[in-house]
């Protein structure tokens, strides 16, 4: 059988809207919870700069390899710009440098369940050897020592932290441990989602370690996903030797500017994680009520059980009312119709998705 070209991500709200772009007249009526965007809108000062040379920035090519971005990432990460590889997103970086770390055959260890396009990547993309790891179904959490274990044997382990679909987050302490004791493995970090939790990020120690590759997308936090923007942070050979294979202009002009003046407004980001725990409580609130059983997160979505299942056809009646959900059931061979994944929006909308839940479920 051939393989799988791409990997499924959820997205199916961009239907709703029309993926011809010929209208976006839907966009405000169709809940996109299937996807982690941002349900707040980038800073305002990303909006003003964008805005105030909107023109210029589209057709003027933008800074080769996007310096200044480097360095404003390194002055804002405390980290050195010679550590920095840009990208139009993460997801071009991974397809970059995933061929140049492993081999045909390769162990590779990803988290089961995680973020559906490494399995992808490493089965279909690289033809490495999918190894999953299985994380405990009660809590999610991984257990560091078996952890460690298994690394040792394979040639690169991929963990998103937070991970998704939990939103559950392994401590920095912890990710050290299991990083110093497996000199021989190479670990990627997802770092995703980690602006969501304080003083977690393993950006700033990857110095010269060079089994330590950490992925920072600057879509969800940063409210950036349709601009294109993230970046790598490795030791200085790896990112030196991927610059040669990174092609000029990777990331554009408007992306740029945003991600620049996004990284300069700490405290509207700030702001934006309280409120995204005020409404994540609310959701979790009432999800409960509904019967369904959430998972404690440390992020902008929450993962929950639907006992006795039904997922599938909950997520087809919410949908026929231009609300979308993830389905998280083939995130995991183990799961049954009975996980989803929701993101935290704002206020209205998330009364309208309990609403609508409310109404299918009774
Ligand atoms: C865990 C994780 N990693 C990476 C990505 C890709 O992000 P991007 O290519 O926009 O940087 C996503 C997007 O959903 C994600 O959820």
């Amino acid at each position: 059988m051939d393989k799988p070209k791409k990997a499924f991500h959820g997205g199916a709200f961009f239907g709703a809207i029309g993926e011809s772009l010929r209208s976006l007249d839907r966009a405000d009526e169709v809940i996109s919870a299937d996807v982690l965007d941002a349900w707040y809108d980038p800073s305002p000062r990303v909006i003003s700069a964008l805005a105030d040379h909107l023109p210029w920035l589209i057709k003027t090519s933008p800074p080769t390899h996007g310096e200044g971005l480097r360095e404003v990432i390194a002055e804002q990460r405390g980290i050195n710009a010679e550590n920095v590889l840009l990208g139009a997103g993460t997801s071009s970086l991974m397809f970059l440098v995933f061929p140049r770390l492993i081999e045909a055959g390769d162990p590779v260890l990803v988290f089961d369940p995680s973020y559906g396009e490494y399995a992808h990547l490493v089965e279909n993309v690289v033809g490495g050897e999918l190894v999953r790891f299985e994380l405990p179904l009660d809590s999610f959490d991984p257990d560091i020592e078996r952890l460690i274990e298994s690394a040792k044997k394979a040639k690169m382990v991929v963990i998103v932290n937070p991970n998704s679909p939990t939103g559950r987050v392994v401590t920095r302490g912890e990710m050290e441990r299991v990083v110093k004791a497996c000199p021989e493995t190479i670990f990627w970090v997802d770092e995703t989602y980690i602006d969501f939790v304080d003083h977690q990020s393993l950006e700033g120690v990857v110095g010269e370690s060079d089994n330590l590759i950490i992925s920072k997308s600057m879509s969800k936090f940063y409210g950036l996903s349709g601009l294109r923007v993230g970046y790598l942070v490795a030791s200085t050979n790896r990112v030196s030797e991927w610059e040669r294979l990174s092609p000029p202009w990777s990331v554009g002009l408007l992306a740029q500017l945003g991600a620049i003046e996004a990284l300069l407004d700490g405290e509207y980001y700030r702001a934006q994680v309280t409120e995204t725990m005020v409404l994540r409580e609310e959701l979790v609130l009432g999800l409960g009520q509904i019967g369904i059983e959430p998972l404690p997160s440390v992020t902008n979505y929450v993962f929950g059980r639907l006992p006795g299942g039904g997922v599938a056809q909950l997520v087809a009646g919410l949908a026929a009312r231009d609300i979308f959900i993830r389905d998280a059931n083939n995130l995991s061979p183990r799961f049954a119709d009975d996980w989803l994944r929701i993101a935290v929006k704002d206020r209205n909308s998330q009364a309208r998705l309990l609403g609508a839940m409310q109404e299918l479920r009774a």
